[in-house]
């Protein structure tokens, strides 16, 4: 087996507001492996952290932000104890990152040939005729036509499929092992979306590079993900292969998500998870899932859940699954 490529221990990102009076634990204490090649898919409802956790990995957090504590490992080296300049010679040349609005990471300012061409300049040192070839490939790699004319345009001469294939050129550009991919589709119609889906994966295919893919849709999880991992408050609830997730699912949080998903040809109505996710400066005690849990008992509102292997490369932060002797040994404690 291949020692992790990315290795995110017990990572916890805070942010501060209302000057200091207020402390959001957007991440708190999550870890997560990725080996070369692997795609990892990131899901969880709106605000549990999934973004956080990307940018904290890329060095790209807002202000308000701080890294708390724990480790983020890319090839055996700490990220979190790198300078600004030292991620900046990382990003776009070890890992890059996707966002969900192409507008956001393109200026509109700059033809397509200057974007695609920077981090194959700066990173790898390709010049002049070389990088126009390069660029010309990373284009015609994503499936840009006519790629000599298309990099002379400026982001505003193209459609919203194309603007995001661009964005996954320039990700490629300086030849990372690892990209961040936090909601790619979601801007895009049904179909631009799954041919954008299919070319991430020929590139993978191509390359191999790893993919952290953050996702709403767990049908996008199915297609295009190796393993997941549900995230609920901040935390991770349940990690493991996407086959054994779907299969017999251990977390009633990752039993909710997947029923609330739309089911090709049923005419049941769909589940929606009760109740809204709870204020990450102010967590209900025990397990943060208890309130909206169907399974929960009064051990749960009042104890926090360790983390437990469910089975191979599986594991889940419920008391449900823990082994049934912990548990009476954590009742005559309690
Ligand atoms: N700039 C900020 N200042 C203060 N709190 C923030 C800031 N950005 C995010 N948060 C808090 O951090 C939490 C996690 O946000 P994050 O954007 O990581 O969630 P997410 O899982 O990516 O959500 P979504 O699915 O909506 O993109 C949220 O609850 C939010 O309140
Ligand atoms: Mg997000």
């Amino acid at each position: 087996m291949t020692t992790p490529y990315l290795e995110v221990r017990d990572l916890q990102t805070h942010f501060t507001t209302f000057g200091g009076s207020r402390v959001v634990k957007a991440v708190d204490g999550i870890s997560f492996s990725l080996r070369e090649g692997e795609t990892l898919g990131l899901v969880g409802e709106s605000g549990c952290g999934k973004t956080t956790t990307c940018l904290s990995i890329v060095g790209l957090l807002p202000p308000a932000a701080r890294i708390a504590g724990g480790e983020i490992r890319l090839a055996g080296e700490d990220l979190t104890k790198k300078s600004p300049r030292e991620m900046r010679r990382i990003r776009g040349r070890k890992i890059a990152m996707i966002l969900q609005d192409p507008m956001a990471s393109l200026n509109p300012l700059f033809n397509i040939y200057t974007q695609v061409s920077e981090p194959a300049y700066y990173h790898l040192g390709i010049r002049r005729q070389s990088l126009r070839r390069r660029v010309e490939d990373l284009l015609r790699s994503v499936r840009i036509p006519s790629p000599a004319m298309r990099m002379r345009n400026y982001p505003h001469q193209m459609s919203g499929g194309m603007r995001q294939r661009i964005v996954g050129a320039i990700a490629l550009a300086g030849g990372p092992k690892l990209i961040i991919a936090d909601e790619p589709t979601t801007n895009l119609d049904v179909t631009i979306q799954a041919q954008y889906l299919d070319l991430l994966k020929d590139i993978q295919q191509e390359t191999g590079v790893a993919i952290i893919f953050v996702t709403h849709n767990l049908g996008i999880v199915a297609k295009m993900c190796d393993r997941m991992a549900v995230m609920y408050a901040g935390k991770i609830v349940e990690c493991g292969s996407v086959r054994d997730l779907f299969g017999a699912p251990s977390h009633p949080y990752t039993k909710a998500l997947l029923g609330s998903m739309a089911k090709l040809g049923s005419k049941e109505p769909l589940f929606a998870i009760p109740g809204q996710p709870p204020d990450l400066a102010n967590l209900p005690p025990g397990c943060a899932f208890h309130p909206r849990c169907a399974e929960a008992t009064q051990h749960c509102s009042e104890h926090e859940p360790k983390i437990v292997p469910c089975g191979q490369d599986w594991t889940a932060k419920c008391w449900l699954a823990h082994p049934k002797e912990s548990l009476r040994h954590d009742h005559a404690r309690a």
